[in-house]
């Protein structure tokens, strides 16, 4: 990842924000390793440590159901496959990229047919069903969006939820007071501090958090929330 600091990220150029990384991800080959910026290495880890988050929540001894989850961003469905179908009776995806979407179809193989919704949008312009959701999981997209459209998606999602439905944040972040951006695949890296101020500004409350562990220490630190 490239990233620096001369973009003035308060006044981004949506039309080329958008359209950057809409271009980054088309080029993008239908693999772990793509989905992954080549780090599929630290997929299991990855697993591992959003299973143990998510059981926090879910039944029981969370008082999540396990029906319906939703991955956000979910590229070709590498946390559909090993994290949300093992969980949850149904998994919806949502993704910008059609070719993703369409390559799930093959990786989830005999799962496939327990994703009832393939759904090709950008978060920006998507409105989850009415309380559809008992998990919404967003993982490595958010950068994606600008802060204005994170905290309407965030809204929006807060009426997509079940009874005691949670939505999941794991991102990226920097050190305090900072942001990065990336100009790979145009997206903003936020300080945990700055995810919090989002949350509280799309009016959301957050029921833990927690550092992924056993990343490697080049990359930036993960963080796990748990929202409502
Ligand atoms: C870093 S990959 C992560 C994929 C998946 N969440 C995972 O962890 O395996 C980012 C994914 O977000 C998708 N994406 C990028 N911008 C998006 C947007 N605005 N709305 C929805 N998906 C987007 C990309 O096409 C890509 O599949």
């Amino acid at each position: 990842m490239d990233s620096e600091d001369t973009i003035d990220i308060e006044n981004l150029d949506d039309n080329k924000f958008y359209g950057d990384a809409e271009k980054y991800w088309k080029n993008i080959s239908p693999t772990v390793d793509g989905m992954l910026g080549g780090f599929s290495h630290i997929s299991s880890t990855d697993i591992a440590g959003s299973t143990k988050f998510l059981h926090l929540f879910v039944k029981p001894p969370g008082k999540t159901n396990k029906v319906r989850a939703l991955d956000c961003g979910a590229g070709i469905g590498r946390i559909t496959k090993r994290l949300l179908l093992p969980n949850f009776s149904h998994v919806d995806m949502v993704e910008l990229n059609q070719d993703f979407l369409d390559e799930a179809r093959h990786y989830l193989a005999d799962n496939a047919s327990r994703v009832e919704r393939y759904i090709c949008s950008g978060l920006q312009n998507f409105t989850p069903d009415e309380r559809r959701y008992d998990v919404i999981w967003c993982q490595w997209v958010l950068g994606h969006l600008t802060d204005e459209d994170l905290i309407g998606f965030f809204r929006r999602c807060q009426h997509g939820l079940s009874e005691q439905g949670v939505i999941i944040v794991k991102e990226n972040t920097t050190a305090v007071g900072t942001t990065d951006f990336d100009t790979t695949d145009s997206s903003i890296i936020r300080s945990k501090n700055a995810m919090e101020e989002i949350f509280k500004k799309a009016g959301l409350r957050i029921l833990k958090e927690e550092k992924q562990k056993r990343f490697p220490k080049e990359i930036y630190d993960v963080y796990m929330f748990g929202l409502q």
